[in-house]
Protein backbone atom coordinates (compact mmCIF):
# COMPACT_ATOMS: atom_id res chain seq x y z
CA UNK A 1 0.00 0.00 0.00
CA UNK A 2 1.25 3.47 -0.62
CA UNK A 3 -0.80 5.48 1.37
CA UNK A 4 -2.95 5.29 4.16
CA UNK A 5 -5.46 7.33 6.13
CA UNK A 6 -5.83 7.57 9.91
CA UNK A 7 -9.06 9.40 10.79
CA UNK A 8 -9.37 11.23 14.16
CA UNK A 9 -10.76 9.01 16.99
CA UNK A 10 -13.17 10.32 19.31
CA UNK A 11 -12.00 7.98 22.05
CA UNK A 12 -10.43 4.82 22.25
CA UNK A 13 -11.58 2.09 24.53
CA UNK A 14 -10.76 -1.32 25.11
CA UNK A 15 -8.15 -3.80 26.32
CA UNK A 16 -4.93 -4.67 24.42
CA UNK A 17 -2.77 -7.31 24.23
CA UNK A 18 0.51 -6.27 23.76
CA UNK A 19 2.48 -8.43 21.74
CA UNK A 20 5.55 -9.93 22.27
CA UNK A 21 9.03 -7.79 22.83
CA UNK A 22 11.00 -7.45 19.65
CA UNK A 23 14.34 -7.22 21.94
CA UNK A 24 13.77 -10.06 23.88
CA UNK A 25 12.41 -12.00 20.68
CA UNK A 26 15.92 -11.40 18.94
CA UNK A 27 17.42 -12.63 21.76
CA UNK A 28 14.88 -15.84 22.65
CA UNK A 29 15.91 -17.14 19.20
CA UNK A 30 19.60 -16.52 18.69
CA UNK A 31 20.58 -18.45 22.49
CA UNK A 32 17.94 -21.38 21.95
CA UNK A 33 19.52 -22.03 18.19
CA UNK A 34 23.57 -22.04 20.26
CA UNK A 35 21.84 -24.45 22.83
CA UNK A 36 21.77 -28.31 22.48
CA UNK A 37 18.21 -29.23 23.70
CA UNK A 38 15.06 -27.62 21.97
CA UNK A 39 13.41 -24.46 23.25
CA UNK A 40 10.17 -23.74 22.97
CA UNK A 41 10.29 -19.82 23.16
CA UNK A 42 6.19 -18.22 23.51
CA UNK A 43 5.00 -14.81 22.79
CA UNK A 44 7.27 -14.84 19.97
CA UNK A 45 6.61 -11.88 18.10
CA UNK A 46 6.32 -12.72 14.66
CA UNK A 47 6.94 -9.35 12.54
CA UNK A 48 9.22 -8.90 10.16
CA UNK A 49 12.86 -7.96 12.19
CA UNK A 50 12.17 -10.90 14.19
CA UNK A 51 12.01 -13.20 11.03
CA UNK A 52 14.89 -11.66 9.62
CA UNK A 53 16.73 -13.13 12.64
CA UNK A 54 14.89 -17.02 12.52
CA UNK A 55 15.92 -16.98 8.74
CA UNK A 56 19.44 -16.06 9.90
CA UNK A 57 19.58 -18.89 12.39
CA UNK A 58 17.73 -21.20 9.75
CA UNK A 59 20.44 -20.86 7.09
CA UNK A 60 22.65 -21.38 10.13
CA UNK A 61 21.71 -25.01 10.73
CA UNK A 62 19.33 -24.17 13.40
CA UNK A 63 15.85 -25.94 13.09
CA UNK A 64 13.07 -23.38 13.99
CA UNK A 65 9.78 -24.92 14.06
CA UNK A 66 6.17 -22.74 14.38
CA UNK A 67 4.32 -24.42 16.58
CA UNK A 68 1.31 -21.86 16.35
CA UNK A 69 1.33 -18.12 15.42
CA UNK A 70 3.12 -16.30 18.56
CA UNK A 71 5.09 -19.99 19.16
CA UNK A 72 8.28 -21.59 18.46
CA UNK A 73 9.80 -24.57 18.88
CA UNK A 74 14.13 -24.17 18.20
CA UNK A 75 16.59 -26.91 18.40
CA UNK A 76 20.50 -25.90 17.82
CA UNK A 77 23.47 -27.83 17.42
CA UNK A 78 25.15 -26.84 20.75
CA UNK A 79 27.26 -23.70 21.24
CA UNK A 80 29.78 -24.57 19.01
CA UNK A 81 27.26 -26.16 16.05
CA UNK A 82 26.46 -23.36 13.44
CA UNK A 83 26.92 -24.27 10.49
CA UNK A 84 28.48 -22.30 7.36
CA UNK A 85 25.65 -20.71 5.78
CA UNK A 86 25.19 -21.61 2.08
CA UNK A 87 24.29 -17.54 1.05
CA UNK A 88 24.52 -14.21 2.16
CA UNK A 89 22.41 -13.77 5.22
CA UNK A 90 20.10 -11.17 5.32
CA UNK A 91 18.83 -8.98 8.50
CA UNK A 92 16.26 -7.02 5.97
CA UNK A 93 15.71 -4.02 8.39
CA UNK A 94 17.28 -5.00 11.72
CA UNK A 95 19.48 -3.36 13.58
CA UNK A 96 19.31 -6.06 16.30
CA UNK A 97 19.72 -9.38 13.43
CA UNK A 98 22.84 -7.50 11.96
CA UNK A 99 24.76 -6.18 15.49
CA UNK A 100 24.01 -9.51 17.21
CA UNK A 101 24.44 -12.40 15.20
CA UNK A 102 27.89 -9.81 13.96
CA UNK A 103 29.54 -11.05 17.24
CA UNK A 104 28.42 -14.85 17.07
CA UNK A 105 29.63 -14.74 13.50
CA UNK A 106 32.94 -13.51 14.70
CA UNK A 107 33.33 -16.43 16.37
CA UNK A 108 32.55 -19.06 14.36
CA UNK A 109 35.30 -21.22 12.20
CA UNK A 110 34.00 -20.39 8.94
CA UNK A 111 33.13 -17.60 6.17
CA UNK A 112 30.22 -15.37 6.69
CA UNK A 113 28.43 -12.66 4.86
CA UNK A 114 25.96 -10.23 5.83
CA UNK A 115 23.31 -7.63 4.54
CA UNK A 116 20.28 -5.95 4.87
CA UNK A 117 18.13 -3.16 3.35
CA UNK A 118 18.76 0.02 1.89
CA UNK A 119 18.34 1.98 5.61
CA UNK A 120 20.18 -1.30 7.64
CA UNK A 121 23.28 -0.58 5.31
CA UNK A 122 23.62 3.02 5.74
CA UNK A 123 23.45 2.84 9.58
CA UNK A 124 26.49 2.73 11.79
CA UNK A 125 28.39 -0.66 11.75
CA UNK A 126 31.47 0.33 12.63
CA UNK A 127 30.66 0.86 16.59
CA UNK A 128 30.84 -3.04 16.69
CA UNK A 129 33.81 -3.99 13.80
CA UNK A 130 36.38 -1.94 16.16
CA UNK A 131 35.45 -4.00 19.19
CA UNK A 132 35.26 -7.71 17.77
CA UNK A 133 38.57 -6.70 16.03
CA UNK A 134 40.17 -5.85 19.09
CA UNK A 135 38.96 -9.38 20.39
CA UNK A 136 40.46 -11.25 17.65
CA UNK A 137 37.27 -10.84 14.98
CA UNK A 138 38.50 -10.65 11.20
CA UNK A 139 35.37 -8.60 10.24
CA UNK A 140 35.63 -6.36 7.27
CA UNK A 141 32.51 -3.11 6.16
CA UNK A 142 31.66 -1.20 3.02
CA UNK A 143 32.91 2.01 3.41
CA UNK A 144 35.97 1.46 5.46
CA UNK A 145 34.58 -0.53 8.07
CA UNK A 146 32.01 1.24 8.79
CA UNK A 147 28.78 -0.28 7.67
CA UNK A 148 27.24 -3.30 5.89
CA UNK A 149 27.85 -5.47 4.14
CA UNK A 150 29.94 -7.55 6.57
CA UNK A 151 32.51 -9.85 5.29
CA UNK A 152 33.74 -12.16 8.14
CA UNK A 153 36.45 -14.73 8.07
CA UNK A 154 37.09 -18.12 10.39
CA UNK A 155 37.70 -17.13 13.74
CA UNK A 156 41.00 -17.95 15.54
CA UNK A 157 40.84 -17.75 19.30
CA UNK A 158 38.49 -14.61 20.26
CA UNK A 159 39.97 -12.56 23.29
CA UNK A 160 38.12 -11.41 26.28
CA UNK A 161 38.80 -7.52 26.63
CA UNK A 162 38.29 -5.26 28.49
CA UNK A 163 35.74 -1.92 26.24
CA UNK A 164 34.20 0.96 27.44
CA UNK A 165 31.18 1.56 24.66
CA UNK A 166 31.57 5.15 23.25
CA UNK A 167 27.29 4.90 23.26
CA UNK A 168 24.82 3.11 25.31
CA UNK A 169 23.91 1.03 22.87
CA UNK A 170 22.27 -2.47 23.78
CA UNK A 171 23.28 -3.52 20.13
CA UNK A 172 26.77 -3.05 20.86
CA UNK A 173 27.01 -4.45 24.25
CA UNK A 174 25.12 -7.54 23.37
CA UNK A 175 27.59 -7.96 20.31
CA UNK A 176 30.63 -8.06 22.69
CA UNK A 177 28.67 -10.07 25.20
CA UNK A 178 27.73 -12.99 22.59
CA UNK A 179 31.25 -12.87 20.97
CA UNK A 180 32.44 -12.97 24.65
CA UNK A 181 30.97 -16.63 25.14
CA UNK A 182 33.88 -18.17 22.92
CA UNK A 183 36.23 -16.04 24.39
CA UNK A 184 39.70 -17.09 26.17
CA UNK A 185 38.88 -15.13 29.17
CA UNK A 186 36.62 -12.77 30.56
CA UNK A 187 34.53 -10.16 28.49
CA UNK A 188 34.50 -6.45 29.96
CA UNK A 189 31.92 -3.82 28.85
CA UNK A 190 31.69 -0.70 30.52
CA UNK A 191 28.53 1.67 29.20
CA UNK A 192 28.17 5.46 29.48
CA UNK A 193 24.47 5.24 30.33
CA UNK A 194 22.84 1.96 30.96
CA UNK A 195 21.29 0.32 28.05
CA UNK A 196 18.38 -2.45 28.11
CA UNK A 197 19.85 -5.26 29.76
CA UNK A 198 17.74 -7.86 28.52
CA UNK A 199 21.11 -9.66 26.66
CA UNK A 200 22.56 -9.82 30.18
CA UNK A 201 19.26 -11.33 31.67
CA UNK A 202 18.81 -14.19 28.71
CA UNK A 203 22.26 -15.23 28.97
CA UNK A 204 21.87 -15.67 32.90
CA UNK A 205 19.12 -18.01 31.98
CA UNK A 206 20.93 -19.87 30.22
CA UNK A 207 23.44 -20.42 32.73
CA UNK A 208 25.88 -18.19 31.45
CA UNK A 209 28.18 -16.55 34.61
CA UNK A 210 27.42 -12.70 33.98
CA UNK A 211 27.88 -9.92 36.59
CA UNK A 212 26.57 -6.63 36.43
CA UNK A 213 27.57 -3.62 38.71
CA UNK A 214 26.12 -0.77 38.29
CA UNK A 215 27.52 0.00 34.39
CA UNK A 216 30.20 -2.91 33.89
CA UNK A 217 28.91 -6.20 33.26
CA UNK A 218 31.06 -9.31 32.83
CA UNK A 219 30.92 -12.20 31.49
CA UNK A 220 33.06 -15.29 31.70
CA UNK A 221 33.37 -17.91 28.86
CA UNK A 222 31.38 -21.26 28.60
CA UNK A 223 31.78 -24.28 26.76
CA UNK A 224 27.64 -25.36 26.75
CA UNK A 225 24.50 -23.23 27.37
CA UNK A 226 22.05 -24.62 29.83
CA UNK A 227 19.00 -24.10 28.10
CA UNK A 228 15.29 -23.71 29.73
CA UNK A 229 12.53 -26.17 28.01
CA UNK A 230 10.75 -22.87 27.63
CA UNK A 231 10.82 -18.68 27.38
CA UNK A 232 8.07 -16.70 27.39
CA UNK A 233 8.54 -13.07 25.90
CA UNK A 234 7.12 -10.23 27.64
CA UNK A 235 4.78 -7.24 25.54
CA UNK A 236 6.90 -4.83 23.72
CA UNK A 237 6.58 -1.46 25.81
CA UNK A 238 7.87 0.01 22.82
CA UNK A 239 4.68 -0.96 21.45
CA UNK A 240 2.55 -0.19 24.24
CA UNK A 241 3.85 3.23 24.33
CA UNK A 242 1.66 4.01 21.54
CA UNK A 243 -1.41 3.11 23.56
CA UNK A 244 -0.06 4.92 26.86
CA UNK A 245 0.51 8.07 24.38
CA UNK A 246 -3.40 8.14 22.33
CA UNK A 247 -5.55 7.40 25.78
CA UNK A 248 -3.47 10.01 27.50
CA UNK A 249 -3.98 12.86 24.79
CA UNK A 250 -7.27 11.64 23.01
CA UNK A 251 -10.41 12.78 25.22
CA UNK A 252 -12.26 10.36 26.76
CA UNK A 253 -10.10 7.41 26.66
CA UNK A 254 -9.43 4.51 28.50
CA UNK A 255 -7.42 1.42 27.98
CA UNK A 256 -6.21 -1.81 29.19
CA UNK A 257 -2.96 -3.48 28.56
CA UNK A 258 -1.79 -6.79 29.33
CA UNK A 259 1.04 -8.27 29.68
CA UNK A 260 3.33 -5.73 28.94
CA UNK A 261 7.11 -5.87 29.60
CA UNK A 262 8.24 -3.78 32.88
CA UNK A 263 11.87 -4.52 32.84
CA UNK A 264 13.53 -1.34 34.77
CA UNK A 265 15.23 -0.17 31.70
CA UNK A 266 12.70 0.10 29.69
CA UNK A 267 10.30 1.94 31.70
CA UNK A 268 11.18 5.59 30.55
CA UNK A 269 8.11 6.63 29.13
CA UNK A 270 5.84 5.65 31.68
CA UNK A 271 8.45 7.16 34.25
CA UNK A 272 8.06 10.75 31.46
CA UNK A 273 4.84 10.18 30.95
CA UNK A 274 3.70 9.91 34.32
CA UNK A 275 5.79 13.28 35.38
CA UNK A 276 3.82 14.78 32.42
CA UNK A 277 0.50 14.54 34.16
CA UNK A 278 -0.81 11.12 32.57
CA UNK A 279 -3.46 8.72 34.11
CA UNK A 280 -1.25 5.60 34.65
CA UNK A 281 -1.59 2.61 36.88
CA UNK A 282 0.44 -0.19 36.85
CA UNK A 283 -1.62 -3.37 38.08
CA UNK A 284 -1.01 -7.75 38.17
CA UNK A 285 2.85 -7.47 38.00
CA UNK A 286 4.61 -10.47 37.98
CA UNK A 287 7.72 -11.96 35.88
CA UNK A 288 7.81 -13.79 32.80
CA UNK A 289 10.61 -15.49 33.08
CA UNK A 290 13.49 -12.94 34.59
CA UNK A 291 11.72 -10.35 32.99
CA UNK A 292 8.87 -8.40 34.88
CA UNK A 293 5.30 -7.71 33.36
CA UNK A 294 2.13 -5.95 34.27
CA UNK A 295 -0.84 -4.48 33.04
CA UNK A 296 -1.26 -1.12 32.52
CA UNK A 297 -4.27 1.53 32.78
CA UNK A 298 -4.17 4.52 31.44
CA UNK A 299 -6.93 6.96 30.35
CA UNK A 300 -7.06 11.06 29.19
CA UNK A 301 -5.58 13.55 31.06
CA UNK A 302 -4.21 17.10 30.73
CA UNK A 303 -0.40 16.29 30.14
CA UNK A 304 2.56 19.60 30.73
CA UNK A 305 5.65 19.99 28.91
CA UNK A 306 8.78 18.58 30.41
CA UNK A 307 12.55 18.47 29.81
CA UNK A 308 13.46 14.71 29.46
CA UNK A 309 17.07 14.72 30.56
CA UNK A 310 20.06 13.06 28.08
CA UNK A 311 20.16 9.93 31.09
CA UNK A 312 17.02 9.06 30.54
CA UNK A 313 17.24 8.24 26.78
CA UNK A 314 18.49 4.95 26.74
CA UNK A 315 15.43 3.81 28.42
CA UNK A 316 13.08 5.57 26.13
CA UNK A 317 15.03 5.28 23.04
CA UNK A 318 12.64 4.45 20.80
CA UNK A 319 9.49 6.51 22.53
CA UNK A 320 11.29 9.68 21.12
CA UNK A 321 8.74 9.71 18.21
CA UNK A 322 5.38 8.93 20.19
CA UNK A 323 6.41 11.72 22.80
CA UNK A 324 7.14 13.80 20.59
CA UNK A 325 3.50 13.49 19.90
CA UNK A 326 2.24 13.35 23.31
CA UNK A 327 4.47 16.40 23.83
CA UNK A 328 2.15 18.66 21.09
CA UNK A 329 -1.12 17.91 23.11
CA UNK A 330 0.85 19.09 26.62
CA UNK A 331 0.56 22.71 28.23
CA UNK A 332 3.71 24.25 28.07
CA UNK A 333 7.33 23.39 25.86
CA UNK A 334 8.82 20.33 26.04
CA UNK A 335 12.74 19.56 25.84
CA UNK A 336 14.44 16.55 24.70
CA UNK A 337 18.29 16.54 25.08
CA UNK A 338 20.87 14.00 24.43
CA UNK A 339 19.05 12.03 21.62
CA UNK A 340 21.34 11.99 19.21
CA UNK A 341 21.52 8.60 18.46
CA UNK A 342 17.81 8.78 17.12
CA UNK A 343 19.85 10.00 14.20
CA UNK A 344 20.82 6.57 13.34
CA UNK A 345 17.98 4.59 13.58
CA UNK A 346 16.01 3.05 10.71
CA UNK A 347 15.77 6.82 9.19
CA UNK A 348 17.09 10.00 11.53
CA UNK A 349 14.54 10.16 13.50
CA UNK A 350 14.85 13.77 14.89
CA UNK A 351 14.82 14.99 11.52
CA UNK A 352 11.84 13.10 10.41
CA UNK A 353 9.29 13.42 12.91
CA UNK A 354 10.00 17.23 12.87
CA UNK A 355 9.55 17.42 9.55
CA UNK A 356 6.24 15.75 9.36
CA UNK A 357 4.56 16.71 12.32
CA UNK A 358 5.74 20.38 10.79
CA UNK A 359 3.91 19.35 7.74
CA UNK A 360 0.42 18.88 10.39
CA UNK A 361 1.25 22.41 11.61
CA UNK A 362 4.02 21.57 14.76
CA UNK A 363 6.10 24.25 15.97
CA UNK A 364 8.93 21.60 16.59
CA UNK A 365 12.39 23.02 16.39
CA UNK A 366 15.45 20.30 16.21
CA UNK A 367 18.46 21.07 17.57
CA UNK A 368 21.62 18.76 17.05
CA UNK A 369 20.54 16.11 19.96
CA UNK A 370 17.36 16.55 20.69
CA UNK A 371 13.90 18.41 19.91
CA UNK A 372 12.14 21.55 21.80
CA UNK A 373 8.61 21.49 21.11
CA UNK A 374 6.35 23.95 21.93
CA UNK A 375 2.86 23.31 21.56
CA UNK A 376 0.61 25.96 19.64
CA UNK A 377 -2.61 25.75 18.12
CA UNK A 378 -4.38 22.70 16.64
CA UNK A 379 -2.83 20.14 14.31
CA UNK A 380 -4.57 20.01 10.80
CA UNK A 381 -4.93 17.26 8.52
CA UNK A 382 -1.78 16.62 6.17
CA UNK A 383 0.24 13.56 4.30
CA UNK A 384 3.35 13.02 6.12
CA UNK A 385 5.94 10.14 5.21
CA UNK A 386 7.12 7.55 7.55
CA UNK A 387 10.79 7.36 5.75
CA UNK A 388 9.09 3.44 6.03
CA UNK A 389 10.04 3.24 9.52
CA UNK A 390 7.70 1.31 11.86
CA UNK A 391 8.27 3.35 14.80
CA UNK A 392 7.47 6.89 12.38
CA UNK A 393 4.11 5.38 11.16
CA UNK A 394 2.73 4.40 14.16
CA UNK A 395 3.72 8.43 16.35
CA UNK A 396 1.86 9.61 12.90
CA UNK A 397 -0.94 7.35 13.19
CA UNK A 398 -1.03 8.73 16.85
CA UNK A 399 -0.72 12.30 16.02
CA UNK A 400 -3.31 12.00 13.42
CA UNK A 401 -5.92 9.86 15.53
CA UNK A 402 -6.14 12.66 18.27
CA UNK A 403 -5.47 15.49 15.73
CA UNK A 404 -7.55 15.91 12.80
CA UNK A 405 -6.25 12.83 10.84
CA UNK A 406 -3.55 11.98 8.57
CA UNK A 407 -3.05 10.35 5.25
CA UNK A 408 0.60 8.04 5.99
CA UNK A 409 2.71 7.82 2.58
CA UNK A 410 4.57 4.45 2.88
CA UNK A 411 2.29 3.23 5.59
CA UNK A 412 3.26 -0.96 5.56
CA UNK A 413 6.44 -0.72 7.58
CA UNK A 414 4.72 -1.32 10.69
CA UNK A 415 5.07 -4.95 9.79
CA UNK A 416 8.86 -4.61 11.29
CA UNK A 417 7.52 -4.97 14.98
CA UNK A 418 3.86 -4.26 15.37
CA UNK A 419 1.94 -5.93 12.04
CA UNK A 420 -1.13 -6.06 13.89
CA UNK A 421 -1.22 -2.31 14.82
CA UNK A 422 -3.41 -0.35 12.26
CA UNK A 423 -6.23 -3.18 13.04
CA UNK A 424 -5.87 -2.67 16.72
CA UNK A 425 -6.46 0.79 16.28
CA UNK A 426 -9.26 0.83 13.99
CA UNK A 427 -11.24 -1.51 16.46
CA UNK A 428 -10.34 0.38 19.38
CA UNK A 429 -11.39 3.93 17.94
CA UNK A 430 -14.98 5.52 17.30
CA UNK A 431 -14.58 7.40 14.32
CA UNK A 432 -15.81 10.82 13.32
CA UNK A 433 -16.41 11.23 9.69
C1 LIG B 1 17.71 -2.71 20.63
C2 LIG B 1 18.46 -1.67 21.12
C3 LIG B 1 18.24 -0.27 20.74
C4 LIG B 1 16.85 -0.05 20.15
C5 LIG B 1 16.50 -1.10 19.14
C6 LIG B 1 16.56 -2.50 19.74
C7 LIG B 1 18.07 -4.08 21.02
O1 LIG B 1 19.20 0.10 19.77
O2 LIG B 1 16.77 1.23 19.56
O3 LIG B 1 15.20 -0.87 18.63
O4 LIG B 1 17.29 -5.02 20.75
O5 LIG B 1 19.15 -4.26 21.59
P1 LIG B 1 20.67 0.58 20.17
O6 LIG B 1 21.34 -0.50 20.88
O7 LIG B 1 21.36 0.91 18.87
O8 LIG B 1 20.45 1.81 21.01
Amino acid sequence: MKFKIIDKASALNGNIVIPGDKSISHRSVMLAGLSSTPVTVKNFLHADDCMSTVSCMSALGVKVEQKAADELVITGNGLFGLKEPLDILNAGNSGTTMRLLAGILGAQPFFSVMTGDQSLCTRPMGRVIKPLSQMGVSILGRGNNQYAPLAIAPANQIRGIKYTTPVASAQLKSALLLAGLFADGATVITEPHRSRDHTEKILAAFGVPISVSGTVITLEPVRELKAPESLIVPGDISSAAFWLVAASIIPDSKLILHNVGMNPTRTGVIDVLKRMGANIQVTNESFAGKEPIADIIVSSAQLNGIDIEPELIPSLVDEIPVLTVAALFAKGRTIIRGAAELRVKETDRLTAISTELTKMGAHINETHDGLIITPEGDLKFATCCSYHDHRMAMALAIAGAAAQGVEIESPDCVTISYPNFYNVLAKLSSVQS
